[in-house]
């Protein structure tokens, strides 16, 4: 059996890095497929470098453009590649732009394609990713879930039974995997959070979607928000590279350097596991820092309208906030005076997600 394992963003690696493992240890042949969608040394190499993966054995190196620049750009150097490795199986994860390219060509070549971490729903299509997920899902092969609600998303979807595989959740396998080997980093101290074993009470902050981003009124109502909560509490802020573009072009970064709010470089996955764990409270509009911070009981304030993972809200310690300066402000209050009820863990996140996807994939 050959398979090609589809990874392009920075949130695609942890969850091929099990998989890839798990293949490895039952002794299936399969080759690492990295499109270049991500390409900065932060947003990729130290990935492969923290979680011990080999270097891609294949890199399509599309890089950056609009919507249909990007997946048409993977779409054609994805074919190549198809035609000249003939692949049996196409995993592909996630809901990047490079998930459905890679998953489009490979079902027009007839090529049965898996995807890990299907039947996720925001309900919310304007967001590109809804559009990733929806669509993958329909021609995918195998469906993967993290989730029980995922299961009814696709089931109301029309996709039969028979397709859908609940397995747990992959990037928990890899946060149980290095969260021991995380606790060694000196990102704290590096940052000047720790001192003779003392830690200080921090927030952290990611901030990426578009929606937040990308107009400026809603991204300098968000930084008023944490300029107030930063009053209360430092704020570690590694920035993505489309919202640092955004924050020069808005000309925010003197207002910013004047607060709290100290802005960093994206992170590798040990040191962001690291100030993560140790954070008193997380603020985010990312997918997976949702479930993050789920297994490690660490409150998370989700800077967004819905969320397509609601397990974090019903069993974990999320919070569906929204952007809107007053709510954000509001809810940080609480939480830093009450903090949160942690709730439970849910079920099949439990590090063993890769070892049930292989099994089935065997099958
Ligand atoms: C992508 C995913 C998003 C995911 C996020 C994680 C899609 C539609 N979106 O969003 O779901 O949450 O990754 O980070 O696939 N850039 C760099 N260096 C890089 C990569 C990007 O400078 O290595 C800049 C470029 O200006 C680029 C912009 O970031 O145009 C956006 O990158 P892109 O891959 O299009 O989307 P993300 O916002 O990263």
């Amino acid at each position: 059996m050959k398979i090609l394992l589809v990874a392009g963003a920075r949130p695609n690696f942890m969850k091929i890095s099990p998989v890839s493992e798990v293949l490895s240890k039952n002794r299936i042949s399969h080759k690492i497929l990295h499109t270049g969608q991500h390409y900065d040394e932060d947003m990729s190499k130290v990935f492969f470098h923290d979680l011990g993966m080999p270097e891609p054995d294949i890199y399509l190196g599309v890089g950056s453009g609009t919507h249909a620049e990007q997946t048409g750009k993977i779409m054609i150097e994805f074919e190549k590649i198809c035609f000249a490795e003939k692949p049996d199986l196409v995993v592909v994860v996630g809901d990047v732009n490079s998930t459905i390219a890679c998953a489009l060509v490979a079902s027009k070549l007839n090529i049965p394609v898996a995807h890990i971490e299907a039947g996720l729903r925001s309900f919310d299509r304007t967001m590109p990713e809804e559009i990733n997920r929806i669509l993958t899902d329909q021609i995918s092969e195998f469906l993967f879930t993290t989730c029980e609600d995922a299961n009814t998303n696709l089931k109301n979807e029309g996709i039969p039974d028979s397709k859908i595989h609940f397995v747990g959740n992959v990037m928990i396998d890899t946060l149980l995997r290095f969260i021991e080997v995380s606790s060694k980093s000196d990102i704290l101290e590096r940052l000047s959070l720790k001192q003779n074993d003392n830690i200080k009470k921090y927030a952290v902050l990611t901030l990426h979607r578009p929606s937040n981003v990308d107009d400026a009124e809603t991204l300098k109502g968000i930084f008023t928000a944490l300029e107030r909560l930063s009053e209360e509490i430092p704020i570690v802020f590694p920035a993505h590279p489309r919202t640092l573009k955004k924050i020069r072009d808005n000309r925010l970064g003197d207002s910013i350097t004047k607060t709290r709010i100290l802005i960093i470089k994206p992170l590798g996955y040990i040191d962001f596991l690291c100030l993560m764990s140790k954070a008193t409270i997380v603020l985010t509009d990312s997918g997976g820092i949702q479930e993050e911070t789920t297994i490690l009981g660490i409150p998370c304030l989700t800077l967004r309208k819905n969320t397509e993972r609601p397990i974090t809200v019903k069993e974990g310690t999320n919070i569906i906030v929204g952007n809107h300066p007053e709510k954000i402000i509001q809810a940080g209050l609480k939480v830093l005076e009450k903090g949160i009820q942690r709730k439970k863990i849910p079920n099949f996140w439990d590090g063993k997600a890769a070892d049930r996807i292989v099994k089935t994939i065997i099958k």
